[in-house]
């Protein structure tokens, strides 16, 4: 077991990592949520039972409450954040009271930014079950919910008072969910770390196939580290966090452009963007051909797909370079993306329409590139 402290301006907090853990969870109560009488867990109908079961068997001393919501992307939206917050009120929760939100991102983005607005803030702990959860959204403090315009426009940050990483919960993961976590441990290794890169081309499909607990355990230990490290230096992205949208601003257009469709989901439309702007950076004269082909190795490698063109046409690409310009990362008519100079090593770019690169993309689309 492993813990790690993610330290900001507002909060510092843990993340215990481990397997088989659940029981340790009335430890962190006692000293975490101290003056906590009631608790609302939160969570969804596809995550397995048997995970809430042990939880709630480790919760003691307070009246505890469970809320399930439906699966999938939908919940991200204002009527749920209503339907939690009137039962909170029903049960009389206080600013000491707590929500305990136990699934993937989606149930995680919600609960966290109910947590931060009931009552101006609740106690919030994440106990995230899926791998890209586990390496990505629970850690750092983004919550958020979708309107009829786009996705997360409407959030905030708030950090837990901890987050516990049980990767029993893996075991039950499917596995196109397996490889859009792995996107993310691939991002941080693309962005900051070549040692952990090389580090992923030979243990990947360990990780992927869920072969080895102690190499998963690993990949997600660096992985908060790396992203504990980004929050520390810039928990509001002013600047520094941005790196964490390498291969995100396409990827959004992606799905956005799919409808949020399960044709493609998060972590697949992030490694088809993350490969996208790795060619980028190599076609703007900053990636060396050497780091292009190591990256495009690896994902042969580990079987990952970068395969645009079922969700990128001749019809919609102009569509998606709309959407990636309207991305609420953009400011105005200016757009920020993430490069490569080489394996680990990202910069900010910002440009706009006039200078974009996308004429560059296109004509690399025109031919048969990517
Ligand atoms: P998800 O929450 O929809 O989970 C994926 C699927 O796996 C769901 O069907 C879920 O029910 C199921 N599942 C979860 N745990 C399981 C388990 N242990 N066993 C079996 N099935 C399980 O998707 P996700 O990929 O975890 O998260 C995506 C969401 O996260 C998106 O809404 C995205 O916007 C958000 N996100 C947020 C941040 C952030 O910083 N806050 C970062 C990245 C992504
Ligand atoms: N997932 C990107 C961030 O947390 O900043």
């Amino acid at each position: 077991m492993k813990t790690l402290f993610v330290k900001t301006k507002v909060k510092n907090y843990p993340i215990f990592i481990g397997h088989n853990i659940f029981n340790k969870f009335r430890k962190y109560q006692k000293v975490y949520l101290k003056n906590t009488n009631n608790i609302l867990v939160v969570s969804t109908k596809k995550i397995p039972e048997k995970y809430l079961v042990k939880l709630k068997k480790n919760i003691k001393g307070v009246k505890t409450y469970t809320v399930i919501l439906p699966d999938g992307e939908k919940i991200k939206n204002n009527n749920y954040v209503v339907q939690i917050t009137d039962l909170l009120s029903k049960y009389n929760f206080n600013r000491n009271d707590c929500i305990i939100s136990i699934g993937g991102g989606v149930v995680g983005d919600l609960s966290g930014y109910v947590a931060s607005i009931y009552k101006r803030g609740i106690n919030l702990v994440q106990i995230p079950t899926t791998l890209l959860s586990q390496v990505d959204s629970a850690v750092g403090g983004k919550t958020g919910i979708n309107n009829n315009y786009g996705k997360n426009i409407i959030g905030t940050f708030y950090q837990p008072n901890f987050v516990l990483i049980d990767s029993v919960t893996l075991s039950t993961l499917p596995k196109r969910e397996m490889s859009a976590g792995f996107a993310e441990i691939l991002k941080y290794s693309l962005i900051l770390d070549k040692k952990f890169f090389n580090w992923l081309c030979l243990k990947g499909n360990l990780i992927l196939k869920k072969r080895s607990k102690n190499e998963i355990l690993i990949a997600i230990h660096k992985s908060c580290t790396y992203k504990a490290g980004v929050v520390k230096k810039d928990e509001f992205e002013n600047s520094h966090r941005a790196i964490l949208n390498f291969g995100h601003t396409f990827a959004h257009a992606i799905e956005t452009a799919s409808n949020y469709s399960k044709k493609i989901i998060h972590g697949e439309a992030v490694l088809i963007g993350m490969m996208l702007a790795s060619r980028l950076s190599n076609r703007l004269g900053y990636l060396k051909n050497k780091d292009l082909k190591d990256i495009k190795d690896i994902y042969k490698k580990l079987g990952l797909n970068f395969k645009y063109k079922k969700f990128v046409t001749n019809k919609n690409k102009n569509n998606i370079f709309k959407i990636m310009i309207n991305d609420k990362k953009s400011l105005g008519e200016k757009i920020k993306i993430i490069l490569l100079k080489k394996i680990g090593v990202s910069f900010i770019k910002e440009t706009t329409l006039k200078n974009s690169f996308i004429p560059l993309i296109l004509k690399d689309i025109k031919n048969g590139h990517y």
